[in-house]
């Protein structure tokens, strides 16, 4: 397997990439953004129309709505690293396959491993199934999860609180909190 010793050298890697089928459709992959010392790590779903224009995650709508939820938690954008679970976005914004997924994931482990991030915010269930396969986002959501060395934060996906009108407040509140339990936490 491939070793990476920089964040520019992963991304390099995936806008190189063909390990799967998705590398077809993409006009840009998009490997994520943010500083190698960020403390929170962001992760959802897969590129959609905007990011595989511009090569950046969540631009789009559900882009905006995630930078009101950071303010909302007093997290400033530019301060952690945001990703997703596959970078090169699926046809139609179909769900990714397992095997998309599986494909993808040694940029994934390489950007955990080059950040060591202590907190990671999944978004979404495929973000969330991948490190907790068995939770279930309505008991689970906003709360954090020991998972190994880390925590593990599961949130709504932001797309989900625009679709779903009851779900927007939901979302709110969980990164209200999730700024009240970071203070905590990094308190120093
Ligand atoms: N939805 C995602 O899951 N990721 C993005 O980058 C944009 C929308
Ligand atoms: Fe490679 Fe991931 Fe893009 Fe598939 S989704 S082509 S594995 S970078």
């Amino acid at each position: 397997m491939a070793t990476f010793n920089t964040l520019d050298e992963v991304a390099q890697a995936v806008r190189q990439c063909t390990r799967c089928p998705l590398h077809a459709h993409r006009t840009h992959a998009v490997p994520g953004e943010g500083p190698d010392r960020a403390r929170v790590m962001l992760i959802g779903e897969a590129p959609g129309y905007y990011e595989d224009r511009s090569g950046r995650p969540f631009v789009g709508a559900a882009g905006r709505f995630l930078n009101h939820l950071l303010e909302l938690a007093g997290l400033p954008r530019d301060q952690v690293f945001i990703t997703n679970i596959v970078k090169c976005r699926p046809p139609r914004n179909r769900d990714p396959k397992p095997e998309e997924i599986k494909a993808c994931q040694v940029y994934l482990q390489a950007q955990l491993c080059l950040i060591d991030p202590p907190v990671i915010v999944t978004l979404g269930r495929f973000a969330m199934g991948y490190f907790l396969p068995e939770a279930r986002i309505s008991w689970v959501h906003g709360k954090p999860y020991r998972v190994q060395h880390r925590w593990v934060v599961p949130m709504y996906h932001p797309a989900a609180g625009l679709y779903r009108e009851a779900l927007r407040p939901v979302l709110e509140e969980d990164f209200r909190n999730l700024g009240r339990w970071l203070a905590e936490m990094f308190r120093s």
